[in-house]
């Protein structure tokens, strides 16, 4: 088939390559010909384990194009995919403007038995908008406009992509459904098709589901604390149960990243414009909030508050391992506070630090060029985010370098045991 994707994010760009690896004829569009030059010679402009290497071969096989010229691709294909951002609105609502923009710009040049599929995270309804606007530039045309909300885990989305545990397809022609099962039969065989609006659903109750997963263990893991129970057990007790999953049940920081407190607001503004109060996820959002705190206050006592220039090595910057991506991660509240509060702050992270740096140009603090490098003097150690390079913590290097032995664990990394053995204090979560 011949595809353009619009938007050349972690969705478009994942969904292009992929696809082109798959038999098809892709076309990828940014507006930003900086971006398309790099895509152009092969070189990532994200971090994505897998990606690039494969974004390489595609080129090699001349199964993959980038270019800014959005009119000229969509003339070329028979689906159009819009990934596009759909960033949090001032009121929490999803900010609509970029799929306006590119519908009005793409509408003139449809033709007839073309299908725009989209991609982007989206409020329900918006099929409906995108299908208004083109009708009015072209009433006679047999368009079609898919919803087909993405589940990519970034840190893993080639693999997601490659391997998804199910597709879901949301749209009111069944000639546009059939071609997008066939473009997707490579992949899976669990296709779910539904109407477009539930299909828009679907994507904001997977992701409310999971944070609300999350803040619920965060709970219980604050509970745990106070009643002297462990999480972790807590956990594989729980977790064996089907019926609730043992995934997304890791008590931390609280969650980040581009999508769960986006779409969770999103989906709370949703509600409200129905005059409906969707009250746990009130709750998540704020739950989600409280944890930052939390954490951090577990620090601050454990100085008696005397936190006036102490030097600490901060571990992880990015909202979740295997990613470069810092957006709306837990860290930069927490290291925010830390700042506030007086704390000399020498961070690493594995692939972190630069967009950390840009995302947050006044916070004042310092980046160490490896993990060692950090920890010189530090008066504690906080983990914010689980990479795996985290994980083998060579006691001996730590004692040597850290001027007082604590580690402040938020994602419970390490085994509390072993860091006690070592000579440590240990504060982890709901351990
Ligand atoms: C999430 C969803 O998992 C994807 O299915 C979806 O496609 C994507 O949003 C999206 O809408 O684009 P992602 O944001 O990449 O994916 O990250 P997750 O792996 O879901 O993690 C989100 C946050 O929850 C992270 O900050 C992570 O550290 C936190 N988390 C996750 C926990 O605190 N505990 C857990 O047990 C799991």
């Amino acid at each position: 088939m011949n595809i353009t994707l619009i938007g050349t994010g972690y969705v478009g760009l994942v969904t292009g390559v992929c696809l082109s690896l798959h038999g098809n004829q892709v076309i990828c569009v940014d507006n930003n010909p900086k971006v398309v030059e790099k895509l152009q010679s092969g070189i990532c402009t994200i971090y994505e384990p897998g990606l690039e290497k494969d974004l390489q071969l595609a080129i090699k096989k001349k199964v993959i194009t980038f270019t800014s010229n959005t009119t000229e691709a969509v003339q070329k294909s028979e689906v159009i995919f819009l990934c596009l951002p759909t960033p949090q609105g001032e009121d929490g609502s999803a900010d609509l403007s970029y799929i306006v923009a590119v519908t009005k710009q793409i509408a003139p040049y449809l033709k007839d038995k073309q299908i725009i599929v989209n991609k982007s995270t989206v409020p329900v309804g918006t099929g409906d908008i995108i299908e208004q606007m083109i009708n009015k530039v072209h009433p006679n045309i047999a368009f079609s406009v898919v919803s087909n909300p993405e589940f990519l885990k970034e840190g893993f989305a080639v693999e997601d992509f490659n391997h998804p545990d199910r597709v879901v397809i949301g749209g009111n022609q069944p000639w546009a459904l059939e071609a997008l099962t066939t473009l997707y039969t490579p992949f899976t065989q669990n296709i779910i098709k539904t109407d477009r609006r539930s299909s828009e659903m679907i994507k904001y109750a997977a992701n409310s589901f999971l944070a609300t997963k999350i803040s619920f263990m965060n709970e219980i893991a604050n509970l745990c604390e106070k009643v002297g129970a462990n999480v972790d057990m807590v956990k594989s007790g729980i977790g064996s149960d089907p019926r609730i999953g043992s995934q997304f049940l890791n008590p931390g920081i609280g969650y980040g990243g581009s999508c769960f407190p986006k779409d969770v607001s999103a989906l709370i503004s949703t509600a409200y414009q129905q005059q409906y109060q969707f009250k746990i996820l009130d709750t998540v959002n704020q739950v989600n909030e409280i944890q930052k705190g939390l954490f951090v206050s577990k620090i601050a006592k454990h100085f008696n508050f005397n936190t006036g220039g102490l030097k600490l090595a901060i571990w992880g910057l990015t909202f979740k391992k295997n990613t470069d991506d810092v957006r709306a991660s837990p860290t930069i509240d927490i290291i925010k506070s830390l700042v506030r509060a007086g704390f000399d702050i020498t961070a690493y992270d594995p692939q972190g630090m630069a967009n950390f740096k840009t995302y947050l140009p006044d916070i004042k603090i310092n980046y160490g060029k490896t993990k060692e490098e950090c920890l010189k003097a530090a008066e504690g150690l906080v983990i914010l985010t689980e990479w795996d390079e985290f994980k083998n913590v060579e006691y001996e290097i730590l004692k040597k370098q850290m001027k007082k032995l604590v580690i402040f664990d938020g994602r419970n990394l390490l085994d509390r045991c072993e860091c006690e053995e070592n000579g440590f204090d240990y504060y982890g979560v709901g351990r």
